[in-house]
């Protein structure tokens, strides 16, 4: 079920199945150059950039382009490279073992709020070759179109990722029924994003993974204490969720990682930028990160980052 392009010697207007439903109808999705469409005739536009924006009408938002940009540079600069090796390692266990046992049909891996695309195109990368030869597919998914703009490729001055196996990014939302069909998705990632227990557990394969990673209240501190704009971290205690969830899901690890960052003045400020804050006077908020690097050794503040990561299997 591939969800490339269809292929040049394809005749013009041919179209590919993709794991992708109709947000109207629910019925599949198939791709052409241009369009998304079902049978039903619901089309949507396949952006020149390779993405598709299958949200309907809602008064939530996801991320500003300001936000995204502040993370892009966090990540780019490789603070986040343990959290991304922890899961591509996790992944590639978890493809091991069982990847194989699941149909093709479910061989869709989502990362759900996948921001500007940092995680997914870790694990492209990282694990190509076994994502390739069991014939996956990956999938990112963000309420914000700035983030699948960027996830995409499109941001001024980044040039496409390169991409070792199909990879489609589509805007939606978590809070919506998913564009995916019952048990369509066999591996879900859900880093520092929202949850839907009842939509996960609807779209995720039985024996499929979900992989959550969520804040730990120690996260960021010292660079809470440098910004006071920056918020806490929520506690994890949305216990109906979790029922929801671990009625579907069975825990299998919970694993804590955390790593240190040593921001610069301009780091930090980018990290208060991506991080969930009050609102702040720009010059404030450089002006703080400016005096809490001055007071550290070598001009950098160690910031610790903690989050715990849920490993889960669907239930059969
Ligand atoms: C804290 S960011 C994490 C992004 C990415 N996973 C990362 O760790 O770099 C949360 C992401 O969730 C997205 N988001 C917020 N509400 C959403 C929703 N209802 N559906 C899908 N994505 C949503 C935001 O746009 C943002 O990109
Ligand atoms: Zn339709």
């Amino acid at each position: 079920m591939p969800s490339d392009l269809p292929a040049p010697s394809d005749p013009p207007g041919s179209s590919v199945p993709t794991d992708l439903c109709c947000p109207i109808c629910a019925a599949p999705l198939r791709a052409s150059e241009r369009a998304f469409a079902c049978d039903a005739g619901h089309s949507f536009d396949r952006a020149r950039q390779g993405y598709v924006n299958l949200l309907r009408p809602t008064r939530l938002r996801g991320d500003s382009a300001e936000m995204l940009r502040a993370r892009r540079r966090v990540l780019d600069a490789g603070w986040y490279a343990p959290l991304a090796e922890a899961l591509a390692q996790q992944v590639g266990a978890w493809l091991a073992a069982d990847g194989a046992a699941l149909p093709l049909a479910s061989r869709a891996l989502l990362d759900l709020g996948c921001g500007e695309g940092y995680y997914l195109r870790h694990l492209s990368e990282s694990l190509g070759e076994p994502l390739a030869a069991q014939g996956w597919r990956l999938y990112g998914l963000d309420l914000a179109k700035d983030a699948i703009r960027m996830a995409a490729g499109l941001a001024a001055g980044h040039a496409p990722p390169a991409q070792a196996i199909p990879t489609t990014w589509v805007v939606a939302s978590a809070r919506a029924r998913l564009p995916f069909a019952d048990t369509g998705v066999g591996a879900l990632l859900n880093i520092f994003a929202p949850r839907a227990a009842e939509e996960f557990a609807r779209v995720v394969a039985p024996g499929g993974l979900l992989l959550v990673v969520t804040p730990l209240a120690e996260h960021l501190a010292e660079a809470r204490a440098a910004l006071p704009w920056l918020l806490s971290p929520q506690p994890d205690k949305d216990e109906r969720l979790r029922a929801t969830l671990e009625s579907a899901f069975a825990l299998e690890e919970a694993r804590p990682v955390s790593f240190t960052l040593a921001l610069d003045a301009a780091a930090l400020a980018d990290l208060a930028r991506m991080t969930p804050h009050r609102d702040a006077e720009p010059a404030a908020l450089e002006a703080a990160a400016c005096a809490a690097t001055e007071r550290a050794p070598d001009g950098r503040l160690s910031v610790r980052a903690a989050c715990l990561v849920r490993r889960y299997r669907r239930r059969a």
